[in-house]
């Protein structure tokens, strides 16, 4: 009995591992069959932080080798939910661009691109925006948390996640690798393209989310919430281009709880199991081998081994970021040539979604 459900347990297994190959190079919805397309998309507003690096970007260094078709785009529509001043947006663009490049983004793998060059994004979330009840939006944990205690939060700050569906389902994206944090815009985004395929036909593919092992970088002072760039206090947060010293000092004023082993318990621990979840995206170790490895550690001589293997993965970024911004025409000549490669695949999808909709 027990081996016979072993075997069964094997065949299943080997038949999920057939059907994920499959699933690597198409997803079919309704008979039809979409090509798979990575896309994914981060807001210029300021450095990236260790959040956004583990949780998204280094996987999508890592999605570049294993997929043919990978899109990433520098979201400024996006960042314009809440108020920037021009200049400074306009330094955040080049500065998130260099960024990117200096994690590992090759722009001649994939495409990599400026959200607002390509006009269409706009256009199709108006359209995808015409079929959505404001009741879909209404309860979106990211409007919630960000229009809380706005006098007069924006329009646009409530419709993003249209303006987010609008992004993947553009170019057709399948897969969306992001953090925890955007999952309910992904389903989102998989709700209208249903809406869209049930009125006028299957022509959207439905995007699945993919996540990393280090969904959710916690903040290193109020371990109960994530890393984030609006975190008023800068010890909250590692950015990609803190100094040494910077990355040592917020690392051991980094909140955890008053016993000094090292052990994992995300719920009882959850300052020092954010630490080692940090250690695990680098190393690619198991919480629990960490926590072997550790035996009889301290924990503050723990944050100084977590600190200098955070600065061996940073520094490389911070000194390439730095080359790259040093020749800014180079920077720019990139975003142009993304911005063509991102319109030839927008260009005839936009056209047949307004044929669809009875345009022309
Ligand atoms: P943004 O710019 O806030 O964040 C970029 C990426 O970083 C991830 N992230 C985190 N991951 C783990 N732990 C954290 N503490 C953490 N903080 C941020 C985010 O999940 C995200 O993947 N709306 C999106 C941008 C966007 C987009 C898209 C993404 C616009 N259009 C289309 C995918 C597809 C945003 O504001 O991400």
């Amino acid at each position: 009995m027990a081996l016979s459900s072993r075997f069964s347990s094997k065949i299943l297994r080997s038949t999920c591992r057939l059907a994920r190959r499959y699933l690597c190079s198409s997803i079919s919805n309704n008979n039809v069959t979409f090509p798979e397309r990575v896309f994914s998309g981060i807001q210029p507003t300021g450095i990236p932080h260790i959040g956004n690096y583990f949780g998204a970007i280094k996987n999508w260094v890592k999605l570049q080798d294993a997929h043919e078709n990978v899109m990433y785009s520098i979201v400024d529509l996006h960042s314009i939910t809440v108020p920037q001043d021009p200049a400074v947006l306009r330094e955040n663009i080049m500065s998130m661009t260099a960024c990117l490049l200096a994690c590992g983004i090759d722009p001649d793998r994939g495409i990599l691109f400026q959200q607002s060059q390509v006009p269409w994004h706009t256009e199709l979330a108006w359209i995808l925006g015409c079929n959505c009840s404001l009741g879909r939006l209404d309860h979106l944990p990211t409007w919630k948390e960000k229009s809380a205690g706005m006098k007069d939060a924006m329009l646009g700050l409530y419709t993003y996640p249209v303006l987010q569906a609008a992004d993947i389902l553009l170019y057709k994206g399948t897969k969306v690798p992001v953090g925890e944090d955007q999952t309910c815009h992904i389903e989102l985004s998989r709700a209208l393209a249903k809406l869209f395929n049930n009125r006028f036909g299957h022509y959207f593919p439905q995007p699945e989310v993919l996540l990393t092992e280090a969904p959710r970088i916690k903040s290193l002072r109020h371990p109960d919430k994530k890393m984030s760039k609006s975190e008023a206090n800068i010890k909250s947060r590692i950015d990609l281009t803190d100094s040494p010293d910077e990355i040592l000092q917020k690392v051991k004023k980094a909140v955890v709880d008053s016993q000094s082993e090292i052990t994992y318990d995300e719920e009882g621990r959850p300052g020092l199991a954010n630490l080692i979840g940090l250690e695990c995206a680098i190393t690619q170790k198991s919480p629990s081998q960490v926590c072997e490895e550790n035996i009889g550690v301290m924990l503050g001589q723990y944050k100084v081994t977590l600190a200098d293997l955070l600065i061996a993965e940073l520094t490389p970024i911070k000194l390439e970021m730095e080359r790259l911004l040093s020749d800014r025409h180079h920077i720019s000549n990139i975003i142009e040539k993304g911005r063509d490669k991102a319109m030839e695949i927008a260009g005839p999808n936009i056209a047949e979604v307004k044929s669809l909709v009875g345009f022309k």
